[in-house]
């Protein structure tokens, strides 16, 4: 069974639906990519699934339906989001941004232990030389690492991550996706929104393709790297 399972997810604002029927599934561990140009509906969904925005449709994890629009639910269910703004406690160090990113696992009720910053310092190590930094003073591929780091402060089973490319230099991208693909063989599923098709089809294991609101093409990552379509639409340059 997959750990989630979204089938035909209607969403949309102020009566109009961006996302038209979306479906798609994550197992445990796995990292699966949603590529797609500007305004296709990639945050839209992230947002749905995290219960943020309204949704028609099922969600599943484990098996179990979560109710539509409550974040505390899919929280609980330990999946988070770090979204395409990052939302930072800007004026708070780095060290209680971490903090603050322990708070889900605070209402599941677990033991929290001064040692739960060793692992993100272990996948972070500028992160640990810069706890007492302010973080809005933090470079872009800093704050990147940070929004990821509180994230896994909350010990999700699946991080919905939105653009984690997003305006950084190239070789700041490959660090970040590596940090995502360490994070999956920790146990971790990812669901990886990108515009970056060529870095997101190299670290994910499957992808889907969202064009207009509607899943267009899926298959394995190495498959869909292959395709005639995607290489055109996506990739730029013919291999
Ligand atoms: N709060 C909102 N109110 C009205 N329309 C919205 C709102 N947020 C998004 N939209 C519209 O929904 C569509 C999908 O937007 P969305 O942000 O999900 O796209 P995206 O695939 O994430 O794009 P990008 O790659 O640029 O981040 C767009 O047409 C957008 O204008
Ligand atoms: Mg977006």
């Amino acid at each position: 069974m997959s750990l989630l399972v979204a089938s035909d997810l209607h969403v949309g604002y102020h009566g109009n639906d961006v996302l038209h029927g979306v479906s798609l599934t994550v197992d445990e561990c796995e990292i699966v990519t949603v590529i797609g140009p500007n305004g296709a509906g990639k945050t839209t969904l992230l947002g749905s699934l995290m219960g943020l925005l309204p949704r028609r449709g099922v969600v599943t994890i484990d098996g179990v339906e979560m109710d539509g629009g409550a974040v505390e639910v899919m929280t609980r269910a330990r999946v988070a989001l770090v979204p395409e703004q990052r939302e930072l406690f800007n004026d708070m160090t780095v060290h209680d941004n971490l903090l603050l990113g322990r708070y889900p696992r605070r209402s599941r009720g677990e033991k929290l232990k001064p040692s739960d910053f060793d692992e993100v310092f272990v996948l972070f190590p500028r992160l640990a030389e810069r706890r007492g930094q302010i973080a809005g003073t933090l470079s872009g591929g800093e704050r990147q690492m940070l929004a990821l780091a509180r994230a896994m402060m909350g010990r999700p089973r699946l991080l919905l991550l939105d653009e984690p490319s997003l305006g950084l230099a190239p070789r700041i991208v490959a660090s970040v996706l590596e940090s995502v693909a360490q994070l999956a063989k920790a146990g971790m599923a990812v669901l990886l929104v990108e515009q970056n098709a060529r870095a997101a089809l190299q670290v994910a294991h499957r992808a889907y393709v969202l064009e207009l609101g509607v899943v267009t093409m899926a298959g394995t990552a190495a498959a869909l790297a292959t395709e005639p379509r995607i290489i055109d639409s996506y990739l730029g340059i013919r291999r």
